[in-house]
């Protein structure tokens, strides 16, 4: 489309561009283009002192988010080049339908179940584009190959898992003990070389990604043990952290959690709760299974790390374990 524009040579284009924009002259619906070096910018007007010209510009599209073209918002969660539509969603085809014509989404699949059983997992179906259930997902600059149809993967807690990075430090000791295809250990072992990550993970797709993971982001610092987390935990000891991301049944391995921490070493435990006591009943149940074990807890934080269902919580509480008999000598 045929406009005026504005001719800034190169060393002077993002300093013009932005004195244009400030003047409300630029015209947004036409992109800017270069000639030889310089910057070509489309504007509504002439402005004095300025070099000016007239050109062919391209015009900008702008594109409509899904929930513009449909008229409502639909649930859905995109795992790198696969969208995956909310089990309940109505029009789920004509869903599939608009979210395929966005940047990026090859694939549309629908959950045919909730996320259930050991291995945290759900039936999918596919609803349009290519027909696979496999993916590469980008989070906190690792890379993650996945089967949405064999492992449990969530976007959602990118920023949870990138709030317990930030609390290691490089030469600890960290024992995820729940550990699907990575994302907890290879953030936590790319950030900190010198950090010994165990990974332990028993659905055996899901060891199969894991491994992949750790390749394919490069990490020579996570030894993976493939097998039940009560099992594996006998050929561990000294951890300065521990991770126990099973939300619905933690407390059952929260006995096996403490034996391999050290004194003072920190877990971080994951549960679901009730939004009428979110903290309180599920503390309580853990200063028992310490006690039970002669221990004793110290609450360092505690918080909600998404909604999850109607009135319920995915929460997380992190606190330090102290032997009981060693803080009653000192
Ligand atoms: C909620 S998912 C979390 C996975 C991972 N931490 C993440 O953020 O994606 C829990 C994982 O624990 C695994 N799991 C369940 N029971 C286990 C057990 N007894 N021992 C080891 N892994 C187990 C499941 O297969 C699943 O991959």
């Amino acid at each position: 489309m045929e406009s005026q524009y504005i001719r800034a040579s190169k060393n002077r284009g993002e300093l013009t561009r932005r004195e244009l924009i400030e003047l409300g002259v630029v015209d947004k619906k036409l992109k800017i283009r270069t000639e030889n070096d310089d910057l070509l910018i489309p504007v509504l007007k002439h402005i004095e002192g300025y070099d000016i010209g007239i050109g062919d510009f391209e015009e900008v599209i702008i594109e409509r988010s899904p929930a513009q073209i449909l008229g409502f918002s639909p649930a859905y969660e995109q795992i790198g080049d696969i969208a995956i539509i909310d089990r309940n969603q109505p029009q789920a085809q004509e869903v599939a339908k608009v979210l395929l014509k966005q940047n990026r989404i090859k694939t549309v699949l629908q959950a045919e179940t909730s996320v259930t059983g050991e291995y945290r997992t759900r039936s999918v179906s596919v609803l349009a584009g290519e027909k696979r259930t496999e993916t590469l997902y980008r989070e906190n600059e690792c890379r993650y190959r996945l089967d949405l149809s064999k492992v449990y993967f969530t976007p959602r807690l990118s920023t949870e898992r990138m709030r317990i990075a930030d609390k290691i430090k490089d030469g600890d000791k960290v024992v995820d003990m729940f550990a699907g295809v990575g994302p907890f250990s290879i953030l936590i072992a790319k950030k900190f070389p010198s950090a010994q990550v165990i990974a332990i993970e028993k659905n055996p797709d899901a060891v199969r990604y894991l491994k992949e993971n750790v390749k394919l982001n490069r990490v020579k610092n996570v030894k993976i043990i493939d097998g039940d987390a009560r099992e594996a935990v006998k050929e561990i000891s000294g951890a300065d952290h521990v991770i126990m991301n099973l939300p619905h049944t933690s407390i059952e391995f929260l006995e096996a959690a403490f034996g391999i921490l050290k004194n003072g070493g920190i877990i971080h435990f994951y549960a679901m709760a009730h939004e009428n006591d979110l903290f309180d009943g599920i503390l309580k149940r853990i200063e028992e299974v310490a006690g039970h074990s002669g221990l004793q807890i110290v609450p360092l934080d505690k918080r909600i790390v998404r909604p999850y269902a109607p009135y319920q919580f995915n929460i997380c509480i992190d606190f330090q374990v102290f032997s009981t008999a060693m803080s009653s000598k000192s």
